[in-house]
């Protein structure tokens, strides 16, 4: 029977060992610099998108473990993204991965520089890995400049900041969504499924899984934020609401949004079975993105 629980920890283990490895200590100078990347990588997150990397990779017959550089890019640009997301210019958050936010620890100028030294150490990461044939060489680091710049995370950044208080839209609050969110889960996953050669099937499954996979956490975001608590979150709760952001939970209520959450999931399982990809741990991983707890 697969256990999720013991199979999201060994994969965070991994995932963690290889975080603490790559990422330069407080001895390393500038330490304050360094010691404010690590405050943010080392506190907490749930590791999902480097986790579904390894896991896409491995359900097309890959290994984990030769994904873990291109893995940890994507958590280190993501953990890059919280930092500057939890900015007084951004979100204007003082809590995130249960501890208070980075510039409210080392200030504005630190955490922006510290986000800035994370992305750009990512792409050091992916500068050193080499994907397999017949994908390019460099397919890893175009995959996630792509899904991390201005057509991707970025773009739903600034849709995201434009739309507070503005008349619910459908179609920007799936384009905001898509973005910030999905795209890097996305990629996260086809990085796997490119590590892992996937065959044209596996990888349009993989990435239709990828993103609507993505979609759904974006959801389950939004219904958090306004259902649950600071305490088990571990970032604050009800924002979304004070801030007027457009979500899934201000258009739709909380019912319809995770009903359109499900079938988002629904869609995905069937892809991967229909291209013979769908394993325990992508199945799973996915109810999670529904049903977890923060
Ligand atoms: C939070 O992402 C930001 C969103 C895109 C919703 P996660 O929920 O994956 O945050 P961590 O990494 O576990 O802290
Ligand atoms: C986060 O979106 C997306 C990125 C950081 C790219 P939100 O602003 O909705 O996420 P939380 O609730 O702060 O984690
Ligand atoms: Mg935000
Ligand atoms: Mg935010």
């Amino acid at each position: 029977m697969f256990n999720l629980t013991d199979y999201l920890e060994n994969k965070r283990r991994i995932i963690d060992n290889a975080l603490e490895m790559h990422i330069p200590t407080e001895d390393v100078r500038p330490s304050l610099l360094h010691k404010a990347m690590r405050y943010s990588v080392f506190s907490g997150g749930k590791r999902i998108r480097p986790i579904l990397c390894m896991a896409a990779a491995e359900a097309v017959g890959g290994n984990g473990e030769d994904v873990i550089l291109p893995a940890i890019a994507i958590e280190a640009i993501h953990t890059y993204t919280l930092i500057h997301d939890d900015l007084p210019a951004m979100d204007d958050d003082n809590l995130r991965r249960g501890r208070p936010t980075s510039h409210t620890v080392f200030g504005e100028a630190a955490a922006i520089l510290a986000g800035d030294a994370l992305l750009t150490l990512a792409f050091e990461w992916l500068a050193e890995s080499r994907a397999p044939t017949p994908f390019l060489s460099y397919q890893y680091s175009l995959e996630i400049a792509e899904a991390a710049g201005s057509r991707g995370v970025i773009a739903g950044q600034i849709e995201d900041l434009s739309a507070e208080g503005a008349e619910p839209d459908e179609e920007l609050l799936e384009y905001i969504h898509l973005h910030k969110t999905a795209s890097l889960i996305r990629a996260a996953v086809r990085v796997g499924g490119i590590a892992g050669s996937a065959n044209t099937g596996q990888f349009d499954a993989l990435t239709l899984y990828g993103c609507n996979v993505g979609l759904a956490f974006q959801i389950a975001d939004d219904i958090l934020n306004e259902t649950s608590s600071h305490e088990i979150l571990g970032k604050p709760s009800g924002t979304d609401r004070k801030k007027k952001k457009m979500t899934y939970v201000s258009l739709f209520g909380t019912n319809a949004s995770r009903e359109k959450a499900q079938l988002l999931v629904d869609q995905a399982l069937d892809a991967l079975k229909d291209a013979k990809a769908l394993t325990p741990p992508l199945e799973h991983i996915a109810r999670f993105v529904l049903e977890r707890p923060r």
